[in-house]
């Protein structure tokens, strides 16, 4: 019965007839042996005949605490189907609804009055040894805010993808949740709430905690590789910040969205044939996305041969008082990198409450990436976007806001002001368009094209930090597998059929890219390669 009861052993009905001697089965299981594909048949009968998405969520976790090949076999059979079932957007509500559908234990709860005690309770894991941890606060769960230790689901689902597509073993990841407490007063007044009631711990007391939890991975867990995920915005640059050196670790939200942002840029920019280093790019919005990913596209920059200054000069950030300028005395450190000389645009028409705004940036400078990160839906006018479009052949245009109320234009309006010559990605999903003789797909911009590859990169490579080289690498290798450079109507970002392909090359990628900074052991790049397929794991049983 143990056997029956461990997921990550179990094969149910396809227990073959040695197995059923060996281990006292028989007359326990139904005397059909099945093979791994009548179940994965079977199972998807029974996730068919759910009635909505929670409830497909719900079954599809049960079975993965019940039987983890047969539920990675199902969701890799079903992919485009089900990616979005296991993580976003159904984990939203999964993580809402979390303790009134909770059914058994996965992943570790730490909270904040265990705090002296964190390495006892990392003792006991479930497993000895783990190469992925994903650990929350719960604090910024997708676009719901404070979830509290509901927050949890976010990092089971995440570290399912990591297994699916990064081939990470299911009984190497870790998902945690910080329990230090909520301000949501639905989950405190919820009598079935089972996290910690108590308003969120913030301040010294909250670093000071996060730096007791990092010490216990360092001491339990040295060379696990910890992914921060969704923490607010004030605390998670400045615990990126301050661990990034000491340990192997990334934030998702941070690092791996801009880098998923730069990966279709560069699939873009080698559409049109043109260099990055040519690249005029307004970006509308200067908030922490935005400046996350004009980070990322500097440093490509820079490996082109540009300096920072002149990196620097190609960007125009526009925010709710108009575009960053170095006479403004509002901009935060992050911000200040990329603000423009005043004088540059002195005498510049000024129609936003007398600031620069969108539309006048477009108007005075040969844009050729148009980024919106800003939250404001509609935000790129037609008038905006023909005068983009008028000057140059190829306007690169992404509109990335979240969700679809919230993007700055539909993606069928940007292919229509622009007579189909824009190349667009979103941040929200949008159809395929029709237009003229084409259908035209449009890549939404999903994390999941480099947070997988990367844990699959560090793993295989054996890397002890993180490095921007390694997330350049991630998105340079997104950026080769565009199907877009192939088919002008294709998406610029590959399908989810395709990515454990991708995932393995840009692992490659990120594995090289640590060699060359030092951080991981050298290899030839035949060896990391072969290092990186033996460590993809693919579901099928032990004795097939
Ligand atoms: P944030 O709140 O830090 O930044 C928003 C920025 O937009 C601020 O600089 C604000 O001043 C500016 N803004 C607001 N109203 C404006 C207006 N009327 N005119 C000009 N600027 C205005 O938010 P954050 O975290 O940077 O996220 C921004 C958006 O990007 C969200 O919708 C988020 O969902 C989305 N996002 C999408 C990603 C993707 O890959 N698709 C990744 C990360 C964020």
């Amino acid at each position: 019965m143990d056997l029956l009861d461990t997921p990550l052993l179990n094969k149910g009905t396809a227990f073959i007839d040695e197995e059923r001697n060996l281990f006292g089965l028989h007359g326990l299981l139904p005397p059909h042996v099945e093979t791994l594909e009548e179940q994965v048949a079977r199972a998807y009968e029974a996730y068919a005949r759910k009635n909505d998405d929670l409830d497909r969520h719900i079954y599809l976790r049960a079975l993965q605490d019940n039987n983890e090949v047969l539920f990675y076999r199902l969701l890799l059979d079903h992919i485009e189907e089900m990616t979005p079932i296991v993580y976003t957007p159904t984990v939203g509500l999964a993580c809402q609804q979390f303790t009134h559908i909770y059914r058994r234990p996965r992943g570790m709860f730490i909270g904040y009055p265990q705090r002296d005690c964190i390495v006892q309770l990392l003792r006991n894991r479930p497993n000895p040894n783990f190469d992925v941890i994903v650990v929350t606060d719960g604090e910024r769960i997708l676009g719901i805010g404070d979830q509290g230790v509901g927050g949890l689901g976010i990092p089971i689902g995440k570290l399912s993808l990591y297994t699916l597509i990064g081939g990470i073993r299911p009984e190497r990841t870790l998902p945690i949740v910080l329990d230090v407490g909520t301000n949501n007063t639905q989950r405190l007044n919820d009598p079935e709430y089972f996290g910690w009631r108590h308003e969120r711990i913030t301040g010294d007391d909250y670093f000071a905690f996060i730096e007791q939890f990092v010490d216990a991975v360092k001491k339990e867990l040295p060379e696990t590789c910890l992914q921060w995920e969704d923490f607010a915005n004030p605390h998670a640059r400045p615990i990126l910040e301050c661990y990034r050196d000491q340990l192997l670790t990334f934030n998702d939200d941070i690092q791996g969205t801009a880098a998923v942002a730069l990966g279709a840029i560069l699939a873009a920019i080698k559409v049109t044939g043109k260099s990055l280093k040519d690249q005029q790019i307004v970006i509308f919005g200067a908030g922490s996305a935005a400046t996350g990913v004009a980070d990322e596209l500097r440093v490509a920059m820079t490996e082109e041969g540009l300096t920072d200054e002149e990196a620097g000069s190609r960007f125009w950030l526009i925010n709710s008082k108009g575009v960053l300028h170095s006479g403004r005395k509002d901009l935060n450190p992050e911000q200040m990198i990329y603000a423009q000389p005043e004088n540059r645009i002195a005498g510049w028409p000024r129609t936003n409450n007398g600031n620069v705004g969108l539309a006048d940036v477009i108007g005075q400078i040969d844009a050729t990436i148009l980024i919106g990160l800003s939250t404001v839906g509609g935000a790129f006018s037609e008038i905006v976007v023909r005068e983009m479009a008028r000057k140059i052949d190829r306007p690169i245009i992404f509109p990335l806001s979240n969700p679809t109320s919230k993007s700055e234009a539909t993606a069928e309006d940007l292919i229509r002001w622009t007579d189909g010559r824009a190349l667009v990605a979103t941040g929200s999903p949008f159809a395929p368009i029709d237009y003229g003789r084409r259908t035209i797909r449009i890549a939404q911009c999903n994390n999941v094209y480099i947070f997988p590859a990367m844990g699959l990169g560090v793993v295989a490579s054996r890397a002890r930090r993180v490095t921007d080289s390694m997330m350049l690498a991630a998105a340079r290798t997104l950026a080769g597998n565009s199907p877009a450079l192939k088919d002008s109507s294709a998406s610029l970002l590959p399908r989810l059929t395709d990515l454990r392909r991708v995932a393995a090359e840009i692992a490659v990628a990120v594995g090289m890219a640590a060699q060359k900074d030092g951080v991981a052991a050298q290899l030839t790049e035949d060896e990391l390669r072969a290092r990186v397929m033996a460590t993809q794991w693919t579901p099928v049983y032990a004795c097939e």
